[in-house]
C-alpha cells in the first residue's frame, strides 16, 4: 500500500479518501491519459494517482513541489550515499553552530529536566533570536540571546546556515532540534546533487512537520503558554517533553529511508509551482482530468505551513508585523512577509477564482473533479467561503453533466440506518464530478 503515503500533518489532507478519489478519477479518465492534481498540498493525491497515470501536480507553495518531486520521480540514492551523508553531519563547522547555540540549548534542556514552566514559557514567548534582534525585548533569556548572537557573528555563522535556529529555535522547535535541522539543511545543499536534492529535502520537511511543538502540528501559531488570566498552562511542559525532545537526526533517517524506498510506476510525471490559473494554462495535452482540492475557508495555507516554505526557499525572509492599539509588533507566528494570499480564501474573490477554474478546464476539454468538505459546526473550523449551491450553479454554466458523489455514502450504507446515514452524510466529503458530452 505504499501509494497511500502520509508526508505531512496536513490540514484537510485527503489521505483517508485516496481509494475513493482514485475510483472516481478512473470512472471518467481513459486508460493512459494524464491527470492534474491542481492543489497538491502534501502530495498524497498525486502519489496515489501516479500508480496508474501520468500526473501533473501543481501548488503555489515551494514545499509542495519538493514533496511531489520526491513522491513522483525516481532517484538513485544508495545506502552508501546515505551513510556518507550522516557521517558528514559532524564536522568542525557544524560543531561550531552547536557550540554557538549551547547557552540556549542548555538553558532549555535544564528547564525541561527541572520542569521549569517559567523558563519554558519565556522560551516560547521570547525565544526567537531573529525577533529579539528586531525588537530587543528584555526577558529571562536576554543574556543568553545576546551571547548566542555574538557567537554567531564571531564565527561568521549569522547567515542561512543558522536560518531555522535563529528564526524558529525555541518557539516551534527546541534549540537543539532547530540547530540539527540547520545542519541537515546545510549538508543537503553542500553534498547532495540537484538530481537527488528534493528526496533529501522532502524527508526534512516531513521531519519538521512531525516534531513541531504546536497543538495542531502546523505552524499557524506557537503554543499559547498562558490562559486568559495569565497563568501558565501545564501544556507548555507536557508538549515540550513530547515534542522538543524528539531526536531529529534519528527521525530524519527514518523519513529518508521511507522516501528512498517508495516504489514508483513507469509513468512520466511533472511538478509545477505556481498559481492555479497559470498551471491550468500550461498543462500538457495528454491531461484529461483535473482533480481540484482548493482551500475553502479564510485560513490561508501559507499561514499554517510558512516554516516549511522557509525551509524550502532557504532565504532570510522579512517577518510580517501586526499593529494592535497603535503599536506595531512582529507577528506572533513569525510569518514571512511575502506569504501567499489565496483568492479561494477571500470571500469577495473566491467566486471569480472558481469561475476561472471551471472555464479553463472546460474550454480545454477536460473533466473536473472538485473536492468539497461541508462545514462541520462541531469542529473548530471556519465556515466555507463559498457554498455547495454556488459551486454547482457555476459548474453547470460550463459543464453538461455535474454530479455530486459522497465519499461517506459507501461507509454509511453499511450502517443500514437512515438516521445514521443522514447524520453522517451531512459531514461527508463530496466530489463534484463535471464532464462534458463528446
Ligand atoms: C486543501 S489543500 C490541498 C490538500 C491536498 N489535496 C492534500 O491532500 O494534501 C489546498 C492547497 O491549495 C494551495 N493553494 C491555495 N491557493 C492556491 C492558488 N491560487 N494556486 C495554487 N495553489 C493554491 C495551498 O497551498 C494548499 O496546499
Amino acid at each position: 500500500m505504499s501509494y497511500n503515503f502520509r508526508t505531512l500533518n496536513y490540514l484537510g489532507s485527503k489521505l483517508r479518501l485516496l481509494d475513493f478519489i482514485e475510483d472516481k478519477v478512473l470512472d471518467v479518465t481513459p486508460q493512459g491519459a494524464g491527470i492534474c492534481d491542481l492543489f497538491a498540498g502534501s502530495g498524497c493525491v498525486s502519489r496515489k494517482l501516479s500508480r496508474l497515470h501520468s500526473v501533473v501536480s501543481c501548488d503555489i507553495q515551494g514545499y509542495s513541489k519538493v514533496i511531489c518531486n520526491a513522491l513522483l520521480h525516481k532517484f538513485d540514492v544508495t545506502d552508501k550515499t546515505i551513510e556518507g551523508f550522516f557521517k558528514s553531519l559532524d564536522n568542525e563547522c557544524t560543531n561550531k553552530l552547536r557550540e554557538a547555540f549551547a547557552p540556549l540549548i542548555e538553558l532549555e534542556q535544564d528547564a525541561i529536566d527541572s520542569k521549569n514552566l517559567e523558563v519554558l514559557t519565556c522560551i516560547l514567548e521570547h525565544g526567537s533570536l531573529e525577533v529579539f534582534n528586531i525588537e530587543h525585548n528584555l526577558s529571562c533569556l536576554s543574556d543568553q540571546l545576546v551571547v548566542v548572537c555574538k557567537n554567531l557573528k564571531k564565527d561568521g555563522l549569522d547567515d542561512v546556515r543558522s536560518l531555522i535556529s535563529r528564526y524558529y529555535g525555541g518557539v516551534y522547535f527546541s534549540y537543539k532540534q532547530a540547530v540539527e535541522i540547520d545542519i541537515i539543511l546545510e549538508t543537503i545543499h553542500r553534498l547532495i546533487s540537484e538530481d537527488n536534492r528534493d528526496l533529501f529535502l522532502a524527508a526534512l520537511l516531513s521531519t519538521a512537520s512531525d516534531i513541531v511543538d504546536t497543538v495542531g502540528k502546523h505552524f499557524a501559531q506557537p503554543i499559547k503558554a498562558r490562559d486568559s488570566k495569565g497563568n501558565i498552562k501545564i501544556t507548555v511542559y507536557n508538549k515540550a517533553v513530547k515534542d522538543k525532545t524528539i531526536d531529529v537526526v534519528a527521525l530524519y533517517r527514518e523519513w529518508l529511508l521511507k522516501y528512498r524506498n517508495l516504489s514508483k510506476s513507469d509513468c512520466q510525471h511533472i511538478t509545477m509551482q505556481g498559481d492555479y490559473e497559470q498551471c491550468l494554462k500550461s498543462l500538457p495535452d495528454n491531461v484529461r482530468t483535473v482533480y481540484a482540492d482548493p482551500p475553502y475557508t479564510r485560513d490561508h495555507y501559507s499561514r499554517y505551513y510558512h516554516v516549511l516554505e522557509t525551509l524550502t526557499l532557504r532565504d532570510t525572509p522579512k517577518i510580517s508585523t501586526v499593529t494592535i492599539h497603535g503599536s506595531t509588533h512582529v507577528s506572533n507566528g513569525i510569518y514571512r512577509e511575502d506569504r501567499h494570499q489565496s483568492p479561494f480564501c477571500i470571500k469577495s474573490k473566491a467566486p471569480e477564482a472558481f469561475r476561472k477554474m471551471f472555464e479553463l478546464t472546460a474550454s480545454a476539454g477536460r473533466n473536473l473533479l472538485l473536492s468539497y468538505s461541508p462545514y462541520d459546526e462541531t469542529k473548530k473550523t471556519h465556515p466555507r467561503v463559498v457554498t455547495m449551491q454556488q459551486l454547482i450553479a457555476l459548474a453547470e454554466e460550463y459543464y453538461d453533466n455535474v454530479e455530486t458523489v459522497s465519499a461517506g455514502s459507501f461507509k454509511h450504507n453499511k450502517l443500514n440506518s437512515t438516521e445514521h446515514f443522514l447524520e453522517a452524510s451531512d459531514e461527508a466529503e463530496l466530489l463534484i464530478v463535471c464532464t462534458n458530452n463528446e
